[in-house]
């Protein structure tokens, strides 16, 4: 009976995301201005969401190269949202692998992986456009990301995906209403911003759904595990080569970079509704804080 109650009200949130995505849904192909050539009196993010804003070397820098920098670090963070997306859509494609077809997580759950291979596009051709090489993760985080994809499942795998959704989110709610960022690219987070939204929604029904029936090492070894997940996804948001292709001195601006007060304390008041969520699904475990804070999210 409780069970039955709560796949209802499972099916019911995936209804609700399944309506949506009828009445709101974009194609990137088509919505997105693709044909104007990159104007460079634009910045690729907001200045305040830059690694080195407020430091000594932000001051140092020209106009001309802080909008060099933070277009090649919203190249970054699209790259990073790539990698993600990969990751994210394998693990859902096998979590559904052989459920009931007719239900509507079922279909919702393709549908969320329609809009991710979506998205993805968006991000590589958007990342192009804006100058930016290939930016991939370090060999490391490639590697645990690919061992992630493969083996995790239940309230470790939607948490971790809720995680890497919220953290984009943040930043590109702001780049999106921000008029010195490039027309284009707050096409993209805007498109980004609205269906992620049900992303989000899912992936904490998933996780609440999921750890209802989890045991107490269970939750103790996956609030670990995600926490683990969520650091590796956070500091590879932004890749160190942006420095040397804004024209800095790669040493320099790593250093200043990972001293930033500024961007560790926007990191943390814009995920205070995340870590809410975590806490209330009793997922802040003692050993897991330690990787939140490390990772400037608490
Ligand atoms: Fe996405
Ligand atoms: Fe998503």
């Amino acid at each position: 009976m409780g069970s039955s109650i709560q796949e209802q009200s499972g099916d019911d949130v995936a209804q609700r995301l399944l309506d949506s995505a009828a009445t709101l849904a974009y194609d990137p192909a088509t919505e997105v201005d693709w044909d104007t050539p990159l104007d460079k009196d634009f910045h690729g993010a907001s200045p305040e969401w830059s690694t080195l804003y407020g430091t000594a070397y932000w001051r140092e820098m020209s106009e001309a190269q802080r909008r060099e920098l933070t277009r090649q670090e919203a190249a970054s963070v699209a790259s990073t949202g790539i990698w993600f997306e990969m990751i994210l859509q394998q693990m859902v494609l096998r979590d559904i692998y052989a459920k009931d077809p007719t239900g509507a997580e079922f279909q919702w759950a393709l549908t969320e992986v329609a809009e991710e291979c979506r998205h993805s596009i968006m991000f590589a051709r958007g990342a192009k456009k804006l100058g930016a090489p290939a930016y991939r993760p370090h060999r490391v985080a490639v590697e645990l990301g690919r061992a992630f994809k493969t083996v995790a499942f239940g309230e470790a795998a939607y948490a971790a995906i809720l995680v890497a959704e919220e953290v984009l989110d943040v930043m590109q709610r702001d780049w999106m209403r921000d008029e010195r960022v490039v027309p284009f690219v707050r096409t993209i987070n805007n498109i980004h911003v609205v269906e992620e939204s049900r992303h989000m929604k899912f992936a904490r029904d998933q996780t609440r759904k999921r750890l209802a029936g989890a045991g107490e090492a269970r939750r103790q070894i996956n609030a670990l595990v995600i926490a683990i997940a969520s650091y590796v996804i956070v500091t590879s948001m932004v890749n160190k080569r942006v420095y040397a292709e804004a024209g800095l001195d790669v040493e320099r601006a790593v250093t200043e970079a990972k001293a930033n007060e500024h961007h560790k304390s926007m990191m943390r008041s814009s995920c205070s509704g995340l870590m809410e969520f975590l806490a209330s699904a009793r997922l802040l475990t003692k050993p897991a804080l330690v990787f939140y804070k490390r990772a400037h999210l608490i």
